[in-house]
């Protein structure tokens, strides 16, 4: 049977977890990464973390003769395809960019994989695409909408893969809403590197807790929720991983193409901000000093998952928990202040 994966985006933080899982469940990886955000460095600890250099080449997904020349190369079983653009504020400043990249970029390569006849992809999209949701647990046939750029563009790849797979029966594209991943490997040596001031909570906790920044603002303490901060689905990032695995098991297993297929990863949990800081500190026994500051533009009062359908059909749940999460987190800031420091 064929194993062997391109993981486009590989060398950042959700692909680098996913290619040691890809690699303990025994799959072939080729890492194609334009390197944006993310550097060698991550590459040479994933190497490290298997104990044998990872296949990597330095390529941008909008370049299709360069994908080209590795298909030439490769028999791929299929796709994973994490590389993109994930900050929100800046896709609000820098909409072609994001189109660019995350939609023209998408399609790029899947013309190519068309061509060659690799008609199995994982996509990553997200939350984001349930935008404001009206109920909650959220499942995959809730509404969805774009509040941002960003969000836009991962809906409108899903519409391009639903179009794609009504058009052609062989395609099987899952497509993975993650909810909030947080967390790092459990060896300390890869995690999460923002490369500027984090957007997202748990980074931001993090180098609070190591010095890097004095305190945290918690915007908005006045949402209907347990506490008033924010609810969001954390999941650790080892367990994203694994469902990447489960999820082209999945697709080993079938006799037939899967189609279109969104699937979400949460726990089907949420947590608040309050809670989520004071589990930090108490886990990892440092105090993370924080204010109230107003709501940020764009933020929803709660989200969280259904996580029923991963467990019907890829037979996958979450198993870490929020302590893990912190621990986790915190052994890779502490081992890591300045995190790969190479970019
Ligand atoms: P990341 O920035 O760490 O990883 C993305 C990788 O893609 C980086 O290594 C970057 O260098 C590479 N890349 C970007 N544009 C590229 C291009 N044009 N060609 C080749 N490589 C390119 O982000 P991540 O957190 O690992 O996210 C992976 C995917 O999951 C993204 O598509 C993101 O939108 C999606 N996602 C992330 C989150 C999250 O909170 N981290 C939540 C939901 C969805
Ligand atoms: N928060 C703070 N202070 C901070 C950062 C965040 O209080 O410094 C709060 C937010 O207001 C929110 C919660 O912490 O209530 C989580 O915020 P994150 O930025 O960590 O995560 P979001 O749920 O806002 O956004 C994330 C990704 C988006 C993605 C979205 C849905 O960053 O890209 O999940 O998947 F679109």
């Amino acid at each position: 049977m064929k194993n062997k994966i391109l993981v486009t985006g590989g060398a950042g933080y959700i692909g680098t977890h996913t290619c040691i899982a890809l690699h303990e469940s025994g799959y072939e990886i080729v890492i194609y990464d334009n390197l944006s955000n993310s550097s060698y460095e991550a590459i040479n600890r994933v190497s490290n973390l298997i104990g044998q250099s990872i296949e990597f080449i330095e390529g941008d997904i909008r370049d299709a003769g360069k994908l080209k020349e590795i298909f030439n190369l490769h028999e791929f079983f299929g796709v994973i395809h994490f590389a993109g653009l994930k900050a929100v504020g800046e896709s609000v400043a820098k909409p072609l960019m994001y189109y660019d990249n995350n939609v023209s970029g998408t399609i790029t390569l899947l013309a190519v994989m068309a061509e060659f006849g690799v008609k199995n992809l994982v996509f990553s999209s997200s939350a984001t695409v349930y935008g404001d949701p009206e109920t909650l647990p959220i499942n995959e046939t809730s509404p969805r909408s774009a509040t941002n750029p960003y969000g836009q563009s991962k809906l409108t790849v899903e519409h391009v893969l639903e179009d794609l797979a009504a058009a052609d029966k062989e395609w099987s594209l899952i497509t993975l809403r993650y909810f909030n991943p947080v967390g790092a490997h459990e060896s300390g040596q890869i995690g999460e590197d923002p490369s500027d001031i984090p957007n997202n909570l748990m980074p931001f906790i993090s180098q609070v807790a190591v010095g890097r920044r004095d305190k945290l603002s918690i915007f908005g303490n006045d949402y209907p929720t347990i506490d008033g901060t924010g609810v969001r689905d954390y999941i650790h990032v080892t367990d994203l991983a694994q469902g990447h695995v489960a999820a082209l098991d999945h697709l080993q297993q079938q006799t037939h193409a899967a189609g279109f297929l969104p699937i979400n990863l949460g726990t089907g949990r949420g947590s608040s901000v309050l809670e989520l800081v004071n589990a930090f500190s108490k886990v990892n026994k440092i105090d993370i000093p924080y204010q109230f500051a107003a709501r940020r533009a764009g933020d929803i009062a709660s989200c969280y998952a259904s996580a029923d359908k991963a467990q019907e059909l890829l037979g996958w749940q979450a198993k870490l928990s929020i302590t893990n999460m912190c621990e986790d987190t915190w052994r890779w800031q502490s081992m890591n202040p300045d995190g790969y420091n190479t970019k």
